[in-house]
């Protein structure tokens, strides 16, 4: 009786219509095997213990649930013929030997790697399906399943990945669609000079996610990274200049040119950077990051006066900001160690 303990009341009820189906009158009393291929379950293993675990497999892929049509996913049979017709023994469906494999792996997870830990957080909590799969059958994130988009049919393929599985997903454990995920494709894509590309997505992005303003701020972080590579710096901050004039101020803020500015830095563009953490440090003078990164321009370029002037000045306004009186203390103790 042991394997009732964890059956979930919801995969009792949906499991009842198909043992009414499939199971011979005398189903309970009888627990012999009349299962003709199992290699990883056991040979005498119950009728009950046998459709929880088919549950599981269908919920943890997300397979429709409805007439037992999930268990074509791996199954041979056909929603046209009664599902007792159905050649459950047969291996014809890659997707079942697939799903052998998976059997085979969540035993040993569960009997032997979890099954040693001493202590354990909560000891009927198994692996499943479920874990891995979160109601989905192809187990890739959201990102490896766009990229593999976009490498066969483009930005289009990508965009139309992207709001199929969205659409049909939003809300579920299948995939992670918080802004982050295009704001990562996107930018990666600005960094191969996709600029066309990156835009689309970047401007989807900010679609989707109209409250967001970092959705929008990278959006107009591309343009300006465009700008930058086909028109030059100045032009770039021209452009900045406007969508700070027109923007609200949680979209174009000190963020903005600073994570353009070290994008470019990062690239060995250092003097365009320089350029962009300059005028930043001038649009945003009351904030106190393009400080600290003007500061650490200038002590990489061995101007560690100025850099020290940065902390001095911001400090003389702001007494009280501990995060700047330790960067001045860790600079200044930085420059005497170098001095020696
Ligand atoms: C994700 C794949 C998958 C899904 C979905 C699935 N099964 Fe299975 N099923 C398997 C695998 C794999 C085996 C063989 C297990 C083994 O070799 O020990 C199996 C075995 C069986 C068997 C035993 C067949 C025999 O005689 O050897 C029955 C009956 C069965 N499944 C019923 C179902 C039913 C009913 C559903 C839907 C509720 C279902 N399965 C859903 C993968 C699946
Ligand atoms: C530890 C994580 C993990 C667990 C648990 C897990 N899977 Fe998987 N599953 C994967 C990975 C990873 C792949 C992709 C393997 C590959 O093709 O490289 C996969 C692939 C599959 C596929 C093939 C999907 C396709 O699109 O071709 C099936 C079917 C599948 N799993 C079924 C199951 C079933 C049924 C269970 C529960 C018995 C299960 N998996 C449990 C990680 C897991």
């Amino acid at each position: 009786m042991k394997h009732f303990s964890n059956v979930r009341p919801f995969a009792l009820v949906v499991a009842l219509p198909f043992l009414a189906f499939v199971a011979p009158a005398d189903a309970n009393a009888q627990e012999e095997s009349q299962y003709s291929n199992l290699r990883v379950l056991p040979e005498n293993i119950s009728r009950r213990e046998l459709n929880r675990i088919m549950l599981a497999n269908q919920i943890g892929l997300g397979l429709p649930r409805r007439q037992n049509e999930g268990c074509l996913y791996c199954h041979e049979g056909d929603m046209e013929i009664p599902v007792g017709e159905w050649d459950f023994a047969s291996d014809a469906k890659p997707e079942k030997i697939r799903a052998r494999a998976m059997l085979q792996m969540v035993a040993d997870i569960n009997g032997r790697h979890l099954a040693g830990i001493e202590d354990r957080v909560a000891p009927d909590l198994e692996v499943t399906c479920y874990t891995c799969h979160a109601g989905r059958t192809d187990p890739r994130e959201l990102p490896e399943i766009l990229w593999a988009a976009y490498d066969t049919g483009g930005i289009e393929q990508l965009v139309s990945e992207y709001q199929s599985l969205r659409d049909r997903y939003y809300g579920a454990d299948a995939y992670d669609f918080r802004p982050h995920v295009l704001d990562g494709i996107s930018t990666e894509l600005a960094d191969r000079d996709s600029f066309s590309d990156a835009l689309t997505l970047a401007r989807l992005n900010s679609e989707v996610h109209p409250t967001v303003p970092d959705a929008r701020a990278n959006w107009l972080r591309i343009k300006l990274e465009q700008t930058e590579s086909e028109r030059g710096v100045e032009a770039a901050l021209t452009e900045f200049a406007t969508f700070k004039a027109t923007e609200p101020s949680d979209v174009v803020s000190y963020g903005l040119l600073d994570w353009m500015g070290w994008r470019l830095w990062l690239k060995d563009r250092k003097d365009v950077a320089t350029r962009i953490f300059e005028t930043n440090l001038s649009e945003f003078p009351n904030d106190y990051l393009p400080h600290e990164s003007m500061a650490s321009v200038l002590r990489a370029s061995g101007d560690w006066d100025g850099a020290f002037g940065l902390y001095e000045d911001w400090l003389g306004r702001n007494p009280d900001h501990a995060m700047a009186r330790r960067q001045l203390t860790n600079l200044r103790a930085r420059h005497a160690r170098q001095s020696n």
